[in-house]
């Protein structure tokens, strides 16, 4: 199987290279390849007739896209047109990677993998709109949904409260912002296992269980040495920030389950972080 990522320097992309199982992987990444060419991204996946293409570049800068939603949908939405057409043209499966952002949080349970998107925010506008090109460009793809991603060497949730913690010596964290967190390396597990199936559709991959943030930052802080560092609980209307996410959105893994691809709980997930 020869397998394309795209965004293979990113958090998922640089685990994915190393878990997925395949006689060729080809990353592409900016600066040489750069998802928004509608012409020279095209021509590349299609010449390296992949088998799947596992499509995780994106602008993840959720405030930044709010900043700048022209560059938000042309590289989230275009983007994955563009890889989309490529794989109708070459006969490639796509994974297409996409968020719990696109609910918007207002069940009072957690989102199925058929619950329909309702974005809030231009990243989740911008991100939900790809997964309509994917479905309706391609017969063979994977929507894998997730969330609240981090992973060794990326800049992510975790590694902001450690930093917040060790430079102000107490923090400030949201309770009302719910979800489950995804240690890369599961995700891209799960996503290995999936492409094994042929089994297209849509599917939500987090770690199991649901929490808040504030939660998530207990949690890390006492696993990294830090249990001591005072946290203040405090509420989305107290933390300014340009996106609105949603509030209450676990995404539920009914569907990879039925296949038997399960993810562990975010709590070993975390500890076998910082286990390393
Ligand atoms: N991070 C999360 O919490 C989270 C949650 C839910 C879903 N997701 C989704 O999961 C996927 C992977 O996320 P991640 O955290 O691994 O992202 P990431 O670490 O930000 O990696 C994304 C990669 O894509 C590259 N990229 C950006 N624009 C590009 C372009 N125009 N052409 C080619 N490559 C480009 C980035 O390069 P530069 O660094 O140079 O920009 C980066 O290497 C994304 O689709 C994201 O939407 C992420």
């Amino acid at each position: 199987m020869r397998i394309a990522i795209t965004g293979h320097k990113g958090q998922l992309g640089t685990v994915l290279q190393q878990v997925l199982v395949a006689e060729e992987i080809v990353g592409l990444d900016l600066p040489e390849h750069d998802i928004t060419d509608p012409v020279s991204i095209v021509e590349t996946v299609t010449a390296l007739e992949p088998d799947v293409v596992v499509h995780t570049a994106a602008m993840t800068n959720v405030d930044g896209c709010e900043q700048n939603p022209d560059l938000a949908f042309r590289v989230n939405t275009l983007g994955s047109q563009n890889i989309a057409l490529a794989c109708s043209r070459c006969g490639a499966a796509m994974v297409h990677v996409s968020t719990n952002d696109v609910f918007d949080g207002r069940l009072d349970r957690p989102y199925y993998e058929w619950d329909t998107p309702s974005p809030r925010s231009t990243y989740a506008r911008s991100k939900a709109a790809a997964e309509f090109y994917v479905r309706t460009l391609l017969n063979r793809f994977y929507i894998v949904r997730t969330a609240w991603l981090y992973g060794r060497g990326g800049d992510n949730f975790v590694t902001k409260i450690m930093a917040a913690a060790d430079k102000h010596g107490a923090i400030r964290v949201v309770t009302d912002e719910v979800s489950a967190p995804t240690y890369a390396p599961d995700l891209a597990e799960a996503i290995g296992q999936l492409i094994k199936t042929r089994h297209y559709g849509i599917y939500h991959f987090t770690n199991g269980g649901i929490c808040s943030r504030f939660d998530w930052a207990k949690k890390i802080l006492e696993l990294s040495g830090r249990a001591d560092v005072p946290v203040e609980a405090i509420t989305t209307a107290e933390w300014t920030r340009s996106a609105a996410p949603p509030l209450y959105a676990p995404i539920l893994n009914f569907a990879g389950a039925e296949l038997g691809i399960t993810l562990r709980p975010w709590q070993d997930a975390l500890q076998a972080y910082f286990d390393g």
